[in-house]
């Protein structure tokens, strides 16, 4: 049963690459035609069956999603009152759930329910959801069998990843000396709590002064980016790193081989290198909070001509079409 507790103090927009700062999480949206309200307001989260005021939805120190990174999480996004790829979502949060053994303490249906349910509480009819599941209140051991139950939280809010102009002129990315987790070591197929790895590319993007970094895996072939699947296109076909490089399964990279389908274009995984991504025409980025995002530089070297490619922007352009009509519909 879902209950509702008084919506006070100020908070707002969560944009998913910006800090949040103090108490209110009040940041400047990249792009402001594609984001939310002036006057940010308190967001209402979901934490095991109750909603909170954002300056109450707390967990315990003692939550081994905080000690450990101990938890897994998904990121969705929902578009003019429907979810999009709420199924594939959560069929990976228990994909992810069922090889780092944690029990979810709901049903799927249950789950759809919570998340639909704290967008209305929010109010919100485009936005972006981040579901965790931790792995709930232990000791300061990291032994999961201390944990009793996984605590489920659920965020809806606003997000604007990169400006639009991003999505005209492309990103710049640099290859990181950080390289991807193994997946013999933590299978990064696996979306857990834990993202140091990531968080390490990033910074080392941010010291480059570039928009996104290259994570190469242990062979050094291309594995990801640190938010982002990656792909390239060479003579009209379209390549990008299979699975076992170490790269998420991306819900929207699944989308981008739905769309390559009906255009008729040739998509196909394949170990990539650096030398690939600086000689292809065209080379973009994938994820649910950037969706398809060009990248126009990669160390330097200028990808095609320097500017977003036709079958990019036709991507791009079919992939803001199922957006828009696409989906579980929040308001019944
Ligand atoms: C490491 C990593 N790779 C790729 C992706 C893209 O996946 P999706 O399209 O499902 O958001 C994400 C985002 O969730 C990610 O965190």
């Amino acid at each position: 049963m879902l209950t509702k507790t008084a919506n006070s103090g100020t908070g707002g927009a969560l944009v998913e690459d910006e800090p949040r700062q103090g108490k209110s999480a009040s940041v400047k949206p990249a792009d402001e035609s594609r984001t939310a309200k002036a006057v940010p307001k308190s967001l209402t989260i979901y934490i095991d069956g109750e909603f909170f005021p954002e300056a109450e939805a707390k967990v315990s120190v003692f939550d081994h999603g905080l000690l450990y990174g101990d938890g897994i999480f998904e990121g969705i996004r929902f578009y003019n009152g429907r979810v999009f790829k709420l199924e594939e979502h959560l069929a990976r949060l228990w994909d992810s759930a069922k090889s780092i053994c944690l029990d979810i303490p709901m049903s799927r249906n249950e789950m759809t329910e919570a998340l639909l349910e704290t967008i209305r509480q929010n109010d919100l009819r485009d936005g972006y959801i981040r579901l965790l599941v931790t792995r709930g209140v232990g000791n300061l051991g990291l032994n999961p069998a201390q944990c009793k139950r996984a605590s489920v939280i659920i965020i809806a809010a606003t997000v604007s990843l990169y400006p639009e102009n991003a999505y005209r002129n492309g990103l710049t990315v640099v290859t990181c000396a950080t390289r991807r987790t193994s997946p013999s070591a933590l299978n990064p197929a696996v979306k857990s709590l834990n993202y140091l790895n990531n968080v390490m590319a990033r910074i080392e993007a941010n010291l480059a002064g570039a928009d996104e970094a290259l994570m190469l895996n242990d062979q050094g072939n291309v594995a990801e980016c640190t938010a982002d699947n990656v792909f390239i296109i060479k003579r009209g076909e379209i390549f990008t790193p299979p699975i076992h490089a170490g790269a998420l399964r991306g819900v929207t990279r699944s989308v981008v081989f739905d769309i390559a389908a009906e255009l008729g274009l040739k998509i196909s995984e394949t170990d990539l290198t650096r030398h690939d991504v600086f000689v292809a025409d065209e080379c973009f980025l994938t994820g649910t909070a950037a969706e398809i995002i060009p990248v126009v530089k990669a160390d330097g070297r200028v990808i095609g001509n320097g500017k977003p490619g036709p079958i990019s922007t036709r991507m791009i352009a079919r992939f803001r079409e199922l957006t828009g009509e696409t989906g579980t519909p929040i308001f019944p």
